[in-house]
């Protein structure tokens, strides 16, 4: 009559395959980004991204609310190899003024009861970490932070509901002055179980609790979890499983039992699942049961007592001392008894089996959700077969006498190919807390150590400022005779006087060295109506043996590279009046002389320094005895740029490179210039500012990286300023923060690899490429790993990171030169407001995707009174060399 009466709960197991499929289904919704917010099963997401790997040390402080028992306890884990935990807790009550309060007396209660705990083990004079196990549906961004989805069970606070649980618990501690905890982590239940057993047994990747409620959590891929970025690894999901069916997805298997206790509770129409199975339910299901078939006159002769229609008379604790093996139906008379009912024997026997069917059915459908994740954790790792372990806790499981042999047994049935170990989580989920919370701990302690180093890279405004007068003041000792000598910012006269005015015209060569690229080009300049430049030119490669070669091989490798293009474009036999940008410091008596004052950036060629590179190509040119070129001017490259930039517009008196070295030239009052005769008109000024600071005026904010990449570079001690802002050197400064955080055991586990000591691994277009911010992380990784660096996605965040931290420090400093070049120009002039353009050319402004950006928001907020107009020089500085070529070659020919 029993199986009859209660045929609905008694499931087969193809109902139990079914419930599997339903569960594996609302798996994917609740990760899925579209489908989530409607999901009923919320697959929440707990930032927890490992089981615990026995590193984990130090003493933690954890709380443990929301089962049957609320718990302080302090957890001692110690890396001694021999893994030892020590714990220490107290139970403390949450009576129903609390569980159905206001939460800012929940969370003082909590603080209060923490405080007493921490008084009598005499640890209040200690700072601690503390972890939160809350056993709650929350959802979290990141592991210290969870805004309550609902309550469940037997809490409802008000209040809490939407708002961060840990904000609460900080604010509430707050108000103890004697406490002094940081809460690092909030962790559900089953997270905790998970992570408890997951020290013991490497292999355990699901926590699930049979308790008051019941739910499970497992180690999910990351590229499954649409609501956390990243695809690599794994990270816990807390499935929060009692809520399977609130869609109405099980309401074929819910009997009318189930529908009156939901109807009773404190959360309707919620945790459908978790009300047929956990243990704040399942006596109440008994009853319910026990009421009916009374009033049907199939038990206690249809006798109902007053306790047996009372709510919660029967407790899960009666339904397992009911079950309970051999003194089961002694029990069961008992406790018939005590609810005032005079049960026969066949009574006795009848109950005992309703209770049965009922707790079978909680076990049933528990094996099943089981089976469910089980299964998608054996397709996740595409394996056949599959062994791991469960971590189980929860009353319900740990007190019923059948109950856990019941479940096992099932879930075996339903997933033959994986082999299971149930884990009893004896010590509950605090110790798993305080694993997490180790684990957390250390992720600060990391991030601190990571900050520090990138605050060195901040400059603040005061800095920015210093920088600029100190560049201001600069300009000036490079100007003045006396100081001229010792000046670091040279401020080399070019003999360039004018922009360009349209008229130039012609048919010029042009060679352009010491940018990334070598090219060699032909121009042809037409005026009047028809202006218009067009341009022909050939990119060579210039080897790194000729770089740093002799003079006679680097000279002769470039005539080379002429005759090959005059070939190319079929003009051997004409001789072009020729532009020659050379990109170094020259010191000028004209503009076709220029004394090379010493290398700079990647070229080391011996026997030029302070020899005039228009004769050293003229004598290379003789001694190929080929061909004869009019060598008419030498240029900088920011003067061909200007010049470049000029043409177009031309209030265009600043060039500006930002490429592999840095620098700026701009026109500069005659009378201004001592180191030149004459008062009269303009002259272009190549600053060579990169050598700002060889004195040691901006030690103060140069870092060691900064004196690392320096002592390892080619010319020691010189280009300061520049080997702060250019492309040549910024990866550099990268790649040595990198080696240093590698060191500290920071990143790429604390391996450093062959290519981590390769100099110039890191090039300014890989670092713009990382900061991108179209590049998904996944790419960076890729970027990383064609660089030989094996990242993780940690590691790749922490590089972006540094990228940004030493790009944005180059973009400020540059800035704040150029602010000083337009204030002074705006001095010159006597004026209120200054309107100006600046050409601007270079790989590093060209191709990174934030440099432009903060190098003019620096300028601006430096330099308030002028208005700067970027211009990007689109063609190259040698149109720039063939326009000043013209000029040149027009006033020659004019004899003046
Ligand atoms: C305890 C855990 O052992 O079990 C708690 O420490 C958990 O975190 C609880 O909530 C679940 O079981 P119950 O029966 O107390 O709800
Ligand atoms: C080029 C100019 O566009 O930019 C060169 O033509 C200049 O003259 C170069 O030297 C600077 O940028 P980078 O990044 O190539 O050093
Ligand atoms: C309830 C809670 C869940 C918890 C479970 C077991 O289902 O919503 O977060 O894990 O109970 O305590
Ligand atoms: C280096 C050179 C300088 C050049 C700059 C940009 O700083 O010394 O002459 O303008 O790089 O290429």
């Amino acid at each position: 009559q029993v199986d009859r009466f209660l045929y609905h709960m008694r499931l087969s197991d193809d109902v139990l395959h079914d419930v599997m499929t339903r569960f594996q289904a609302e798996m994917v919704r609740g990760l899925e980004r579209d489908a989530h917010p409607t999901a009923a099963v919320k697959m929440l997401p707990t930032f927890v991204r490992s089981i615990p790997d026995g590193s984990e040390k130090g003493e933690f402080l954890a709380l443990d609310l929301g089962g049957s028992r609320f718990r302080v306890l302090k957890v001692n884990v110690s890396e001694d190899g021999k893994q030892t935990v020590q714990m220490e807790s107290q139970f403390y009550p949450t009576p129903k003024e609390i569980t159905h309060g206001n939460g800012t007396e929940l969370f003082e209660y909590v603080v209060d009861c923490l405080a007493d705990f921490m008084e009598t083990k005499n640890i209040k004079h200690k700072k601690f970490p503390l972890g939160f196990t809350f056993s709650f549906p929350c959802i979290q961004t990141k592991l210290e932070e969870g805004v309550l989805h609902s309550w469940t069970k037997n809490f409802k606070v008000r209040g809490v509901q939407e708002t961060d649980v840990v904000t609460s618990l900080r604010h509430a501690l707050k108000k103890h002055k004697d406490v002094d905890v940081d809460v690092l982590a909030l962790v559900n239940d089953t997270v905790g179980t998970m992570m408890t057993c997951g020290y013991d047994d490497q292999r355990c990747e699901v926590g699930v609790i049979i308790g008051t409620g019941t739910n499970a959590c497992y180690m999910e891929e990351m590229r499954h979890i649409d609501l956390v970025e990243g695809d690599e690894g794994r990270m816990c999901i807390n499935t929060e499983w009692g809520a399977f069916g609130d869609d109405g997805s099980l309401e074929d298997l819910r009997t009318e039992f189930d529908r009156e206790i939901d109807l009773g509770s404190d959360n309707p129409g919620k945790q459908l699942f978790e009300k047929m199975i956990s243990g704040l339910y399942l006596g109440e299901l008994v009853r319910l049961v026990l009421l009916k078939m009374a009033k049907k006159g199939l038990l206690f002769n249809g006798k109902i007592s007053t306790a047996l229609r009372t709510k919660g008379k029967v407790e899960t604790k009666h339904v397992a001392a009911m079950e309970k093996h051999k003194e089961g139906l002694k029990n069961t008379k008992e406790i018939l008894m005590e609810l005032g009912l005079t049960p026969s024997e066949e009574d006795c026997i009848a109950v005992q089996h309703v209770c049965t069917i009922v707790s079978f059915r909680s076990a049933n459908l528990c094996a099943a959700a089981l089976a469910a994740i089980l299964t998608r954790l054996r397709e996740n790792k595409k394996l056949t077969r599959l062994r791991t372990t469960v971590g189980m806790d929860g009353t319900l499981y740990k007190t019923h006498p059948q109950y856990p042999k019941r479940l096992h047994k099932v879930v075996r049935r339903l997933v033959p190919n994986c082999d299971v170990r149930f884990l009893l989580s004896e010590s509950g989920s605090g110790k798993g807390a305080a694993m997490v919370t180790a684990v957390a701990c250390r992720l600060v302690s990391q991030r601190k150590q990571i900050d520090e180093v990138l605050a060195s890279f901040h400059l603040s405004e005061e800095n920015l400022i210093e920088v600029k007068n100190k560049m201001k003041d600069e300009l000036e000792y490079g100007l003045k005779k006396e100081t001229h000598a010792i000046a670091t910012v040279k401020m080399l006269p070019t003999y360039v006087c004018g922009t360009p005015d349209g008229t130039e015209k012609g048919k010029f060569l042009a060679l352009d060295l010491g940018g990334t690229n070598f090219r060699v080009l032909l121009v042809k300049i037409r005026s009047g109506r028809r202006k218009s430049v067009r341009m022909y030119n050939k990119i060579f490669a210039i080897p790194l043996e000729i770089m740093q070669g002799t003079g006679e091989e680097l000279f002769d490798h470039i005539v080379q590279c002429i005759a090959d293009f005059l070939e190319y474009m079929g003009i051997k036999g004409a001789r072009l009046p020729l532009g020659f940008t050379f990109s170094f410091p020259c010191r000028q008596a004209s503009i076709d002389k220029g004394t090379l004052v010493e290398w700079t950036k990647g070229f080391k060629a011996t026997e030029c320094e302070g020899e005039d590179v228009v004769d050293m190509l003229r004598e290379a040119i003789k001694r190929r005895n080929e061909f004869d070129l009019d060598i008419v001017a030498v240029v900088n490259d920011t003067v061909g740029t200007m010049m470049t930039c000029g043409y177009e517009d031309p209030n265009c008196e600043i060039g500006l490179i930002a490429g592999t070295g840095s620098n700026v030239c701009y026109m500069e009052e005659m009378k201004n210039i001592e180191t030149v005769e004459g008062t009269e008109g303009k002259m272009c000024i190549n600053t060579e500012w990169g050598g700002f600071g060889d004195n040691g005026c901006i030690d103060s904010i140069r870092t060691k990286y900064d004196k690392e990449v320096d002592e390892g570079s080619l010319n020691p001690g010189k280009q300061r300023y520049e080997k702060m802002t250019s492309g040549m050197y910024l990866g550099e400064i990268v790649r040595q923060i990198l080696i240093d955080l590698t060191k500290h055991g920071l990143l790429f586990r604390g391996q450093i690899s062959e290519s981590l000591r390769t100099r110039g691994i890191f090039e300014t277009k890989f670092l713009s490429q990382i900061e991108s911010d179209r590049l998904a992380l996944l790419q960076a990784r890729r970027i990383l790993q064609q660089l030989g660096l094996d990242s993780t996605c940690d590691d790749s965040i922490i590089v972006k990171e540094v990228c940004g931290a030493v790009s944005k420090r180059a973009a400020q400093l540059c800035g704040a030169g150029l602010a000083a070049i337009v204030e002074k120009k705006r001095e010159n002039r006597n004026l209120e407001h200054l309107k100006i353009t600046v050409g601007v050319d270079g790989t590093l402004y060209k191709l990174h995707p934030h440099f432009s950006r903060i190098l003019q928001e620096t300028v601006k907020e430096l330099a308030p009174h002028c208005d700067v107009t970027f211009m990007l020089s689109e063609d190259g500085s040698g149109k720039g060399a063939a326009l000043i070529t013209a000029v040149a070659k027009r006033l020659h020919n004019a004899g003046e």
